[in-house]
């Protein structure tokens, strides 16, 4: 990998929390999100090396919901790499993983649950669609997803959103949707929602 990710670290308890931003987002973004939803946890929050007109993401993107899936491959495997070595090298590779990803970060969090089963305990997905449908699909077994929809999403269809906690389901994961009488934006009730689902784990 050539220089790793521009990432905001905190120490503190287990589980560590990946934080995974929106387009346009920085590593900044998501930590009081992190920080309300387990407090005193561990927080590693990289920024999306990619840029999309300036914006990062995680990964490129041919038009709105359509991915470059070889990109998307790609970082995903370098991202779960870097994850690794990083915790690693702060000597709290054992911890369990949560990643809270949102928008395009929630995809990202997807793709790693998908293609990296075994690196995140559980994931807090905020508006995330189906990345795409791994053949065979991996062992997702003791891994815990929280989805958290919007009934009024404009960018990812209730369709959408079922399909993919059927697609965690049938990957053995224990998965809850959440639906949000909103859209896109996150709301209060989305980290009501995920506050109470996080402590009601036993990560
Ligand atoms: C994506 O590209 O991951 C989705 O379109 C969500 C977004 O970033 O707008």
């Amino acid at each position: 990998m050539e220089d790793g990710f521009i990432h905001f670290f905190e120490p503190g308890d287990a589980p560590t929390l990946l934080l995974l931003h929106g387009t346009g987002g920085t590593e900044r973004d998501l930590v009081p999100i992190g920080q309300s939803i387990a407090p005193g946890a561990t927080i590693l929050s990289p920024r999306g090396r990619v840029l999309e007109n300036g914006m990062p993401r995680y990964f490129r993107r041919l038009a709105e919901g359509v991915f470059d899936m070889e990109d998307l491959h790609a970082r995903t495997d370098e991202l779960a790499e870097w994850t690794r070595t990083t915790l690693e090298a702060r000597g709290i590779a054992g911890q369990p993983i949560v990643a809270i990803g949102f928008s395009n970060g929630a995809n990202m969090a997807g793709s790693l649950l998908l293609s990296h089963p075994g690196l995140l305990a559980g994931a807090i997905l905020l508006r995330p669609m189906t990345p795409f449908v791994p053949e065979p699909l991996p062992d997702l077994a003791g891994t815990q997803v929280l989805i958290s929809a919007g009934t009024q999403d404009p960018l990812v269809s209730a369709e959408n959103s079922q399909e993919l906690g059927a697609l965690l389901t049938r990957c053995g994961a224990a998965v809850e949707i959440r639906w949000q009488p909103g859209g896109h934006g996150l709301a209060k009730g989305d980290l009501d929602a995920a506050r109470g689902w996080f402590a009601s784990q036993h990560w």
